[in-house]
Parts: structure tokens; C-alpha cells; sequence
């Protein structure tokens, strides 16, 4: 299995790199790329972390090195938030990014497994998708945006305020990725219950998670050390799959059906070529029915956002 990661100088980039150097399966290749010339020398100093994983870095502006024969693609590519700014107000710079990067993983790993971390996910999956259908490479069960951080975040704020081991909780959280396109289904935890206003109250949590971060960070970026377990957690989970692993399940967000958006974060199940089904969502309580209601017109204006930057 060969695991590329783009934006591998930054913040995220190094901690997923560490998490996969020493995670991914003896006899993997971990290639490194970002325009930082610092890139080679990262993974110089992951090199020597004793694990059967072989690893180089590359920086400038081509990405080919670090794609060529690539299996699973994550890219971290991108600027993050200061405080007062929303995932919307990165679109400016981190479009142009994926659109470009993407262009480079069309031409040289066309069939890879893509997970795109970089903000407004919302919106940037939407541009991947249209650049791959331009290179005439598009496959909707092998593009995703990385929202695993929900998931995570919802497992530890769900397991520290019911006494439990966070290893045993499991939140499906849908939708997409910013404000009120978060949506954990609480309901269907199991194991607990909660109070309408556990709901509500950890619903805004979850939704809020990334301003807290930002917000702590007081200007020095958002989530990078938890996103690097999150972006890790899905990033092996894809090359178990790819391996033959069966019941492997992730949240992401995905092209389905379009019965809710044409991008939209549901549980999946995934096999050797990326989504193998969509699940579905299961019974939903009513507080969550209508979440699920009043967040479509705001993805659906994301999704819109990203396919009209890439027919420009
Ligand atoms: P960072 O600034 O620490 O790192 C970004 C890296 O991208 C830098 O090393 C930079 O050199 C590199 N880069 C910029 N343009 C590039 C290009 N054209 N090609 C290759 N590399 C390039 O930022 P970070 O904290 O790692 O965050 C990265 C992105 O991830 C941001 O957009 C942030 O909003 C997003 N993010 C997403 C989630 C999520 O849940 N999906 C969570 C946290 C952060
Ligand atoms: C997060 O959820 O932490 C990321 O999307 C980064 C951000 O800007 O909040």
C-alpha cells in the first residue's frame, strides 16, 4: 500500500504523517509532499522511527514523486482559521489549492482513494469531483471528505459526560462538515440516553468543536494533533478495506444519491474500491429529523459554491 499525504509540512500534514509512519502495515510506502521546502527533511526525521514503513519526502510544485503509484491520497493542503473567521472565509485561497492539487492526483493516481481535509470541506469536495470529471476520472466511491473529526470529538464529549470508556462509544454524526451541517445522531448511540437538553446542548458542542479549538489556539490555527488521529483513523480504515478487510465502517462525506444533497456524510461501509454501500441512516429523532431539514438549503449553497468555481 503507498499512502501520500499533501500539506505534509503543516500542522496536520506532520502529526498525520507521524500517525501513519508508525501505523500503517509493514512493507507500506508513506510519501510526503507540500510546497514547504522543510518536506524532505520531515520525513528524513520520520525515517528513523524503527517501523517497516518506507518513507520519502518532496516539496516545490510538482506532486507527481509523491503520487506516482499512490493507493490512498490525503490532502491537508491549505490554510486554516483565525479566530473570527468562519470554514467559508478560507474558500478564496484553499479552492484554488485543491483544484490544482487534484489536478495532479487526475493525471498520476487516477484510481487512488482521495480524502480532502482542507476547509471548506463542505464545498472542496465538490471541486475535487468536478476536476476529476474533467480528466474524465471521477469515480464517487473513491472521493471523501475527512469528517471523522466529528465523529472523534462527539465519541469524547458523548463517553466524559456519561462515565464511559471513549473506545466504546460510536456517534454516527451526517451531514457535512461547518456549523449546522454537523449533525450527530445522539439517538442512536448505544448504550446511553440522554435529556432533550444533553441533546441540544452536546449537538452545539460538537457543531462548535472546531471555533473552541480556534478560539484556544488564539490565533495560532485550528485542530492539528486531534485531525491528524482523525485524518489517521480514516486513512487506515481505507487501506484495510483496500486489503480485503471486511466490515470496515467509516463516516465521510460522499456523493450518494442525492436524496439530502448530492455530497452528504453518511455511515459507509468500504471495500477494496472505496464506498462499497452507503448505509442508511437509520431512524432519526425528531429534534434530529428537523436538524437534517433545516441544514440542506445551507450545504446545498456549499455544494453549488465548489461546482461553479471549477466551470469558471
Ligand atoms: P497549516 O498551515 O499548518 O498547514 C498547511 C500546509 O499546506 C502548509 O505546510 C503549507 O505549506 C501547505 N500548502 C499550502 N499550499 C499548498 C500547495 N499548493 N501544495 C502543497 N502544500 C501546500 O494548516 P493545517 O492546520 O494543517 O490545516 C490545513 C487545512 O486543513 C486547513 O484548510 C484547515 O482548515 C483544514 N482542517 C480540516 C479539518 C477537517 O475536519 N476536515 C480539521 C482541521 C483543519
Ligand atoms: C475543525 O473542525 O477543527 C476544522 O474544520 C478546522 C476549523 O476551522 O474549525
Amino acid at each position: 500500500m503507498k499512502v501520500a499525504v499533501l500539506g505534509a509540512a503543516g500542522g496536520i500534514g506532520q502529526a498525520l504523517a507521524l500517525l501513519l509512519k508508525t501505523q500503517l502495515p509493514a512493507g507500506s510506502e508513506l510519501t510526503l509532499y507540500d510546497i514547504a521546502a522543510v518536506t524532505p527533511g520531515v520525513a528524513v526525521d520520520l525515517s528513523h522511527i524503527p517501523t517497516a514503513v518506507k518513507i520519502q519526502g518532496f516539496s516545490g510544485e510538482d506532486a507527481t514523486p509523491a503520487l506516482t503509484g499512490a493507493d490512498v491520497v490525503l490532502i491537508s493542503a491549505g490554510v486554516a482559521r483565525k479566530p473570527g473567521m468562519d470554514r467559508a472565509d478560507l474558500f478564496n485561497v484553499n479552492a484554488g489549492i485543491v483544484r490544482n492539487l487534484i489536478d495532479q492526483v487526475a493525471q498520476t493516481a487516477p484510481k487512488a482513494l482521495i480524502g480532502v481535509i482542507t476547509n471548506p470541506v463542505n464545498t472542496t469536495v465538490a471541486i475535487a469531483a468536478e476536476v476529476l470529471k474533467k480528466h474524465g476520472v471521477y469515480d464517487k466511491n473513491r472521493l471523501f471528505g475527512v469528517t471523522t473529526l466529528d465523529i472523534i470529538r462527539a465519541n469524547t464529549f458523548v463517553a466524559e459526560l456519561k462515565g464511559k470508556s471513549p473506545g466504546d462509544i460510536e456517534v454516527p454524526v451526517i451531514g457535512g462538515h461547518s456549523g449546522v451541517t454537523i449533525l450527530p445522531l445522539l439517538s442512536q448511540v448505544k448504550g446511553v440516553s440522554f435529556s432533550d437538553q444533553e441533546v441540544r446542548d452536546l449537538t452545539k458542542r460538537i457543531q462548535n468543536a472546531g471555533t473552541e479549538v480556534v478560539e484556544a489556539k488564539a490565533g495560532g490555527g485550528s485542530a492539528t494533533l486531534s485531525m491528524g488521529q482523525a485524518a489517521a483513523r480514516l486513512g487506515l480504515s481505507l487501506v484495510r478495506a483496500l486489503q480485503g478487510e471486511e466490515n470496515v465502517v467509516e463516516c465521510a462525506y460522499v456523493e450518494g444519491d442525492g436524496e439530502y444533497a448530492r455530497f452528504f456524510s453518511q455511515p459507509l461501509l468500504l471495500g477494496k474500491n472505496g464506498v462499497a454501500e452507503r448505509k442508511p441512516l437509520g431512524n432519526l429523532s425528531s429534534f434530529e429529523q428537523q436538524a437534517l431539514d433545516g441544514m440542506l438549503e445551507t450545504l446545498k449553497k456549499d455544494i453549488a459554491q465548489g461546482e461553479e468555481f471549477v466551470k469558471q
